[in-house]
């Protein structure tokens, strides 16, 4: 039996069987969580969904309290994790999804570690891969089934928000190899890594990144924001099912 937890961005996905959810409120020796965990049963296995923003989607970025999430996650026995991330792109057109194999972190002031000193203990955790292979492909490899396409690889440059981006920032990002740009695979990836628990972010490219699309991000952002939650559910819903 594997349980597999989806912490949803913007506009939470509805995936089919959620309906069914119970709604698991879970006290983390870091706090709480942004929202009660939602579970349901998908054949022999386990969902559960958090929404990242909180229900009302109120919790800004920078706000979220990454460690508790993560931990409530593992202690219902998460032992993987999809992320789904809003982000705008930058070589990635607006409109698509991206499964990324590798991020850039320029977040700062995040309470971004379990090794606070707190308990004595401390590990240099490597996250080399900061999202898992076999995870990443098995997205692929849904999206395939699903009839939906995926760009596999990119780069996530991790801002810390909630501003969005000045074109320069974009074009400093670009030069350092980032092909999206979001606000919250970081602490997430680094967290799920200290707890050992697989992580892989599916992203939905809402915007053009700054300075680079001729319509508004606003504007963008909501011309894309709901058919790259479609998407992504259909091809959630064929992972789940895989
Ligand atoms: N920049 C940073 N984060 C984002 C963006 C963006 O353009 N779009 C959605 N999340």
């Amino acid at each position: 039996m594997t349980v597999t937890a989806i912490i949803g961005g913007t506009g939470a996905a509805l995936f089919p069987g959620r309906s069914a959810a119970e709604e698991v409120p879970v006290t983390t020796r870091w706090g709480e969580c942004s929202a009660p965990v939602e579970r349901w049963a998908q054949g022999d296995d386990t969902v559960l969904f958090l929404p990242r923003h909180g229900r009302d989607a109120s919790i800004a970025p920078h706000r979220v309290n990454y460690r508790a999430n993560i931990q409530a996650l593992a202690d219902l026995g998460a032992t993987r994790i999809i992320a789904l991330n809003a982000v705008g792109g930058i070589t990635s057109a607006a409109g698509s999804l991206v499964v990324p194999e590798q991020l850039i972190d320029y977040t700062w002031g995040r309470e971004h570690t379990y090794y606070d000193g707190s308990d004595g203990s401390l590990e240099h955790v490597e996250i080399t891969e900061p999202y898992d292979s076999n995870l990443r492909k098995s997205l692929v490899s849904a999206a395939t089934l699903a009839g939906v396409p995926v760009e596999a690889g990119g780069v996530y440059g991790v801002t810390q928000g909630p501003r969005l981006e000045t074109a320069a920032e974009v074009d400093r990002l670009e030069r350092d190899g980032c092909t999206l740009i979001g606000m919250t695979s970081m602490p997430e990836a680094g967290l799920a890594a200290e707890l050992g628990v697989a992580y892989a972010c599916l992203a939905l490219v809402v915007n053009a990144a700054a300075g680079r699309g001729s319509a508004g991000i606003h504007a963008d952002i909501e011309a894309h924001v709901n058919n790259t939650i479609t998407a992504a559910a259909a091809v959630i819903d064929a992972f789940l099912q895989e």
